[in-house]
């Protein structure tokens, strides 16, 4: 499990016993509220700091040797504010899960909110989605809209947003680390 900032997704998850058991470390790039979360129920945690790295590939690939080092057969982004170079894609292809606070394809990237709202859309949403080498983008799982309302701030939407969050990523990795819901050919598949 990836994270970097307050880990409410990762509480949502951490919330399901069926999931929590199977989260074998939670690593983050930065000091973060997640890794309390995380320590908090007894489940390792693991700090890489993006800053000590000469290379985006080099911070990448010291990522995935400390999951690999916990036994991660999985990697569960929740609010991880780095992008993973291909390296990391690679070593853990088709088993990489992120939640965007959007309806991909529309607005990838950190300002997904923001960006929906100056936008003028009336419906944005959440995608969980595969991870692959590009930002935001990958095979998508499964995605719920949300109405945007004329008085919607970025803080008003993206709570309602998260609210959809808490309750769909949990159901997603439920399946994803039960065997239920992996990707074929670039094809999800989900039982
Ligand atoms: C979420 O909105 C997620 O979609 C995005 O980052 C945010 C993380 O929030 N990728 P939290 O740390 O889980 O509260």
């Amino acid at each position: 499990m990836l994270a970097s900032g307050s880990g409410t997704n990762l509480q949502a998850l951490l919330e399901v016993p069926s999931i929590r058991e199977q989260i074998v470390v939670v690593v983050a790039d930065r000091p973060a509220a997640a890794l309390d979360r995380a320590a908090g129920v007894g489940v390792p945690t693991e700090t890489v700091t993006y800053s000590e790295y000469p290379s985006r590939e080099a911070f990448s690939a010291q990522l995935a040797d400390v999951l690999e080092a916990h036994g991660a057969k999985g990697v569960v982004l929740a609010g991880f504010m780095r992008v993973v170079s291909p390296v990391f894609v690679d070593r853990f292809r088709d088993r990489i899960l992120n939640i965007h606070p959007s309806l991909l394809p529309s607005f990838p990237g950190r300002r997904a909110v923001e960006d929906a709202l100056e936008a003028g859309v009336r419906v944005t949403g959440v995608t969980v989605h595969f991870v692959d080498e590009m930002v935001d983008h990958g095979p998508i799982v499964a995605q719920v809209p949300v109405t945007v309302d004329r008085e919607d701030t970025p803080a008003t939407l993206h709570r309602r947003i998260q609210e959809i969050e808490h309750s769909l990523y949990p159901e997603v990795v439920e399946d994803f680390v039960s065997g239920r819901l992996w990707v074929e050919e670039g094809r999800v598949v989900r039982l």
